[in-house]
């Protein structure tokens, strides 16, 4: 049988099929099969050939190493450093996506600036941008004077020369799916391609000690475009996000081998760059004051941080047979969840209505311990009651209607004090009464909390 010598690859999961179809049969996504080479791209393949040399014997080594590990870089912009895990490892690749036009390429050429006026030798690879262009933004983001060796440039051999050559200890791809390797017979930004390259800059930045930073386009379903394949590839993949029409940005590692996942770093886009905002409670809430039906303020937890938003419910009544259930910012089937709590365990009815729940400023919460914030949210818009002045709430939410623990409650309620809140609803605490000068009225039931509202079953 004659062997193919092109295969059709899925530019969302990398599935490899030998006729084009319509349809991935391995993940479902649709119009996604790119026809590809099919020679298989081998590991190093793209470096020159090394003849007849017999390869060297495996060398094993013990778990405790000889030295201690290389020291971290930090950037000097400390709300990145600490999604990073507290600085940039040697030796280590790190994926950054976001959408179009949130400010990735900003953030990067600020943190290689900041970088090589710590004395770091710096390189700043890009394919996207004209080099007069990313000169521009230097200038415009008070980076210009900084010591950073710029190019732009998509083939990858000369890129991986260059840096060869360069040996810098820190070096930016801007972005990965705008580069080609000439074995890989493949548009760039496929699957093949973006693999190829991507395999082989981890390669150099392993072998050489430096730090990788790439960066990756974001699909419209929040995946970084076709290849998941990179996540594997690299130490930790950093999400940057954030809401159009608002400055906040915010900076959330989804995976980290260097550190923790959960921290998140807060930044605001002005007029020239990102700005730091070390206190984003203060962001996101605009005051503790009175607040209308249906804002109940959640005392959050992200990574080792306090932060303070207001999240926001609207019952208005349906005018549909089907009520509508819109959210912007926590997930849609805890939103559910919770309003078949409060419609069974105590008795309020939602159905004729359509909800809309939102958190303020942009942020994505997914801490269990928001659901008493919503539910009290919740209560108070369908009453059109609004909850006590200089008020928070937080505390998980059980099936049963328990309210049950959350973690760090005293982080909480020292966040909730130094803002001017004078009030916590709160699960029950071990040691009662006030906290960090905050008091703590605890609900044990979700049914205490509509009571405390002065809200009864229908
Ligand atoms: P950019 O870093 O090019 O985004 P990405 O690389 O993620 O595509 O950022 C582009 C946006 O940032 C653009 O819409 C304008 C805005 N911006 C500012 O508001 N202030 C600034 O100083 C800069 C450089 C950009
Ligand atoms: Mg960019």
């Amino acid at each position: 049988m004659a062997k193919t010598d092109h295969v059709f690859t899925c530019q969302a999961c990398g599935a490899i099929w030998p006729k084009w179809t319509g349809k991935c049969d391995a993940c479902g996504a649709w119009n996604t099969l790119v026809e590809e080479s099919a020679r298989p791209v081998v590991p190093g393949a793209l470096a020159a050939p090394t003849g007849g040399r017999k390869a060297k014997a495996l060398q094993f080594v013990d778990l405790a190493g000889e030295a201690d590990p290389p020291a971290r870089l930090a950037s000097g912009i400390s709300e990145f450093d600490r999604v990073c895990g507290g600085g940039l490892v040697p030796a280590s690749a790190i994926l950054i996506g976001g959408d179009p036009g949130v400010g990735k390429s900003t953030l990067l050429l600020q943190a290689v600036a900041s970088l090589a006026r710590c004395g770091a030798s710096v390189a700043y690879v890009t394919g996207e941008e004209a080099e007069a262009q990313v000169q521009e933004r230097a200038r415009r983001l008070k980076a210009a004077d900084a010591n950073v060796s710029l190019a732009a440039e998509t083939d990858l051999r000369k890129i991986v020369d260059g840096l060869k050559a360069l040996k810098p200890d820190v070096v930016i791809v801007d972005s990965i799916q705008t580069l080609w390797a000439d074995g890989v017979e493949a548009a760039p930004g496929t699957v093949a391609q973006v693999r190829a390259c991507a395999h082989e800059l981890v390669r150099f930045a392993k072998k050489s000690g430096a730090v990788l930073i790439l960066v990756g386009h974001v699909t419209k379903d929040g995946q970084i475009a076709g290849p998941r394949v990179v996540e594997h590839l690299v130490d930790a993949v950093i999400y940057f996000e954030g809401e159009r029409g608002l400055p906040f940005r915010i900076l959330r590692a989804v995976k980290n081998r260097f550190g923790p996942t959960d921290e998140i770093g807060v930044f605001e886009m002005v007029e020239n760059g990102l700005v730091e905002t070390p206190n984003p409670s203060a962001l996101f809430l605009g005051g503790a004051g009175d607040r209308p039906s249906g804002a109940a303020v959640f005392a959050g937890v992200e990574g080792s941080r306090p932060v303070l938003v207001e999240i926001q419910a609207l019952a208005a009544p349906t005018a549909y047979g089907t009520p509508r259930r819109a959210v912007v910012g926590w997930d849609s089937a805890r939103l559910a969840m919770i309003l078949a709590v409060l419609e069974t365990r105590c008795g309020l009815s939602f159905s004729g209505r359509d909800v809309y729940l939102s958190v303020a400023g942009g942020l994505r919460i997914t801490e269990p311990a928001a659901d008493l914030a919503v539910a009290a949210a919740l209560v108070s818009a369908l009453a059109d009651r609004p909850l006590p002045s200089r008020s928070v709430v937080f505390g998980e939410v059980a099936l049963s209607g328990e309210v049950r623990p959350a973690g760090r409650t005293d982080l909480r309620l020292k966040e909730a004090a130094k803002l001017g809140f004078e009030l916590a609803f709160a699960p029950p605490q071990k040691k009662n009464g006030a906290g960090a000068g905050v008091k703590v009225r605890p609900f044990g039931h979700i049914a205490d909390l509509a009571a405390a509202l002065g809200v009864t079953a229908r």
